[in-house]
């Protein structure tokens, strides 16, 4: 009786979770049909190379440029601490999943590239924002996920990762 009771109680927690969506922690709460249910170009992107044909290309591009809101404050270079912390965070951005960056870090993917020395490549912190907020608006179904747009990180997070990224101060750039 007791076992049985044991793993009915542990299905429930199982079943329960699975319906725990991951974007609660950025406010906003979806359902596990809503999270599987794929846009125009998840549908595009998917095809056995993962490529969006030629004459499709243009408009992808246009949305999904469409999709990356702003700070309500305007500003996307926020706090690089907080940053830090979202960055390696694996709830949060889990960016070491794919990126090295802190050389302290041992433990870091090589999926995507190397991010150490980051703020020294003279990039635009505009352009870093944009990327992380949705990486599809440059690289096309790129493994890199959409931060901004499935809500994982709220604009201001992006932007304390923007300077995370680019601060001279950051360990990544030191
Ligand atoms: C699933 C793997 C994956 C994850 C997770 C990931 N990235 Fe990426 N990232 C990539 C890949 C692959 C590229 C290169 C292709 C591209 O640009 O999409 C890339 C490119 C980038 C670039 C552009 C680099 C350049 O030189 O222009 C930045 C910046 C970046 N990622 C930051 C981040 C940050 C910050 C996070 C965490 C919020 C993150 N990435 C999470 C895979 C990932």
């Amino acid at each position: 009786m007791k076992k049985w009771i044991i793993s009915v109680a542990g299905l429930i927690v199982g079943i329960s979770l699975l319906y725990v969506p991951d974007t609660a922690e950025a406010g906003k709460k979806r359902t596990f049909e809503e999270d599987i249910k794929q846009d125009w170009a998840q549908k595009v992107c998917s095809n056995p190379e993962s490529k969006v044909p030629p004459e499709l290309l243009d408009k992808f591009l246009e949305e999904q440029r469409k999709l990356i809101k702003y700070p309500e404050s305007g500003n996307i270079y926020g706090d690089w601490k907080r940053g830090e912390k979202l960055f390696s965070n694996p709830k949060k951005g889990n960016c070491y999943a794919c990126h090295c960056a802190d050389p302290k870090e041992l433990a870091c993917g090589n999926i995507g590239p190397n991010l150490r020395g980051y703020g020294k490549r003279k990039k635009d912190p505009e352009y870093t924002y944009r990327k992380i907020y949705n990486s599809w608006a440059y690289v096309p179904c790129s493994v890199m996920y959409r931060a901004g747009v499935h809500g994982r990180l709220t604009p201001e997070e992006i932007a304390d990762i923007v300077a995370y990224l680019h601060s001279p101060e950051s360990p990544i750039n030191k």
